[in-house]
Parts: C-alpha cells; sequence; structure tokens
C-alpha cells in the first residue's frame, strides 16, 4: 500500500502538482466551495457553566442547528491532551517500516490499525490522509497488539486520555438526554450504558502541494453516537450548514464534539448529525484525533419511544448498530 505520507515526501515541494486521484471534483474542491462571506463562528460551549438550564437548551439548540461546537473548561487536563498529541505525532513520525507492523490486515472485520483509505469514494477519488485506529474502551474491546510500543508512552498517554473522555461523554449525554425533556440517564442507558464502545482514530494530513484541489477527509456524517475530537493546531475541519461549509477555527486545548448518526436517530431528528469535511494545508502536517463512540455492536438502536407518537412518527428505522455501521460502510440504503 501507498502512503500519502510516501507520496507526500517524494513529490517535491516545488512542484504544484497531485497525482490525478487526489484531485476532487469541482463540487468538492475547497477553493470553490469554502465560504469566505461573514463567517457565523462554530459556537463553543463552556460546560463548567453551573446554570445547567442554560447549558442545556444552548447544547440542545446547538445539537440541532449545527450539530457540533467546541467545547472549553471540559474537565480533560491540558497535560493529558497534550501527552497524547505528542505520542500520536512521534508515532507517525517513525520511519515507515516501523509503521507498518501496526497496518490494518487486508479485509479484517476490525477497522483497527494504520491505514491509508476506509472507504471507496464516489468516481475512485482518495483522501489525502493516513490513519490509526484503535479501541481504546472498554478494556474487553481493546487490542494492544494495535497499539504503537513506540514512544513508550503511547499506551499510558492514551489510556489517561480515554478516562479522561468518558466523564466528558456521560456528562454530554445527560445534558441531551436533558435537552429531550428526558431523564438524564436515557440517552446513556439507550447507547449501552458502562459498555458504550470508544474507538480511537488519528488522521495524520501531509502538507499537500495543492490543497485547494484535494480533502483531507471527503463530506460525510459519523455513524457514532458521538465524536469527540482534538485537533493539532493548524485548523482543517469544516461544517457544511445552510449549503456552505465553514471553517472551525482552532480554539487551543478545546475539543470538538460531532452529534453522530446514531443521537439523530435517537432523538428521531431534533439532533442533527453533522455534515462535515476536512481540508489539508500546503506547508504543515495536520493532525487530528477523534474518538468515536459508538453502542455495542448487538445494541438495537431506533428512535426513542417516548418521543414516538402519533403527531410524530418515527423517521428512522430501528435496527442493530452493526447492521447500520454494514450499510453505512458499504454505501447501502439503511
Ligand atoms: C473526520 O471527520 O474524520 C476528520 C475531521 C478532522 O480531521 O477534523
Ligand atoms: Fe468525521
Amino acid at each position: 500500500v501507498v502512503r500519502v505520507q510516501a507520496i507526500a515526501t517524494t513529490i517535491s515541494n516545488k512542484i504544484d502538482t497531485i497525482p490525478f486521484e487526489f484531485i476532487r471534483p469541482v463540487t468538492e474542491q475547497p477553493a470553490l466551495t469554502t465560504f469566505t462571506g461573514p463567517v457565523p463562528e462554530i459556537p463553543t460551549i463552556d460546560l463548567s457553566d453551573p446554570n445547567t438550564d442554560n447549558l442545556v437548551h444552548t447544547i440542545a439548540k446547538i445539537s440541532s442547528e449545527w450539530g457540533l461546537f467546541q467545547v472549553v473548561n471540559h474537565g480533560v487536563p491540558v497535560d493529558v491532551i497534550k501527552r497524547l498529541q505528542s505520542v500520536g505525532k512521534e508515532f507517525f513520525e517513525l520511519p515507515q517500516e516501523e509503521k507498518e507492523v501496526y497496518a490494518r490486515p487486508p479485509n479484517a472485520m476490525s477497522l483497527e490499525g494504520y491505514g491509508t483509505k476506509l472507504q471507496k469514494e464516489v468516481a475512485g477519488k482518495k483522501a489525502w490522509v493516513d490513519y490509526l485506529f484503535h479501541n481504546v474502551w472498554p478494556p474487553s474491546h481493546v487490542n494492544y497488539k494495535f497499539w504503537p510500543k513506540n514512544p513508550s508512552s503511547y499506551r499510558e498517554a492514551n489510556e489517561e486520555y480515554a478516562q479522561c473522555l468518558r466523564e466528558v461523554v456521560d456528562k454530554l449525554l445527560v445534558l441531551l438526554s436533558l435537552g429531550l425533556g428526558l431523564e438524564g440517564n436515557v440517552m446513556r442507558e439507550a447507547f449501552g450504558g458502562d459498555d458504550l464502545e470508544y474507538l480511537l482514530k488519528i488522521n495524520y494530513y501531509p502538507p499537500c502541494p495543492r490543497p485547494d484541489l484535494a480533502l483531507g477527509v471527503a463530506p460525510h456524517t459519523d455513524m457514532s453516537a458521538l465524536t469527540i475530537l482534538v485537533p493539532n493546531e493548524v485548523p482543517g475541519l469544516q461544517v457544511f450548514k445552510d449549503d456552505h461549509w465553514f471553517d472551525a477555527k482552532y480554539i487551543p486545548n478545546a475539543l470538538i464534539v460531532h452529534i453522530g448518526d446514531q443521537v439523530e436517530i435517537l432523538s428521531n431528528g431534533k439532533y442533527k448529525s453533522v455534515y462535515h469535511r476536512a481540508i489539508v494545508n500546503k506547508d504543515r502536517v495536520r493532525i487530528s484525533w477523534p474518538v468515536f463512540c459508538s453502542p455495542p455492536q448487538d445494541m438495537v438502536v431506533g428512535p426513542l419511544p417516548q418521543l414516538v407518537n402519533e403527531e410524530n412518527p418515527a423517521k428512522y428505522k430501528t435496527k442493530k448498530y452493526k447492521d447500520y455501521e454494514y450499510c453505512k460502510l458499504n454505501k447501502l440504503p439503511q
């Protein structure tokens, strides 16, 4: 497999061209499709706000209008985030053959491992990114085979981050439940309670000679319940709202919360799964660390019965999460 990182180092910076398969159709090219007018800011939420009613109301509103927000004062210590970032960056800076030890086996059932491409894209286009996937929680789903041994603090840094993140996710699920007029524990329970699964991905976007033509990640919604992402200092995440692509600005140490498909389904469409993409940078490496929080494979997810009645019929099918995932990954109708 040819890694994008290898392509990026091979093509000289003086040549402003990229292989054909990385050139997006004009309807997707960032230079032609990024909103340049006065930018409505992607909302930021202070999670330490003691006024719970206000927090519930704000998060509910933003989750239905944007499906994405940044959170500050989230309780994850700055050092924990810094360590997560530095060990991930160190891994990707290792020589190629050391990374290949963790390569995702072709045709494996699981997404785990180091790799270059997850999905076939329309018109055979490729994204300017390499990645590493591994589960971080619950312990029964962790396979250390896919966790880098080098740097040696990789495991500790990732475990520490996962622990802190669980508290943030629990809090967000309570707030989102309250925002639907339900008891605080309803959403977490509907997603499997303590069995909620946490899958970490590191996206490594090498510098790209033509960031105007390429994409790091094609437009999509996440199939998870929630995705919590930390980026490095290079911006690149864009969100689609009101027919435009908006840049998410970089806020040091903030967490970026994505509403995923499962929350949209559970809320029967009150909350919106965010359509987003990632652009790349000409001179700088961009790295992001999304954690996908998803129900267990056999969990059945559908609109909450409390939210469905004759005036508000169910807008989504009820099905096992693994069946949803299968359709999504294979681009089949849900
Ligand atoms: C993704 O949605 O998979 C990546 C987003 C990002 O890198 O910011
Ligand atoms: Fe995503």
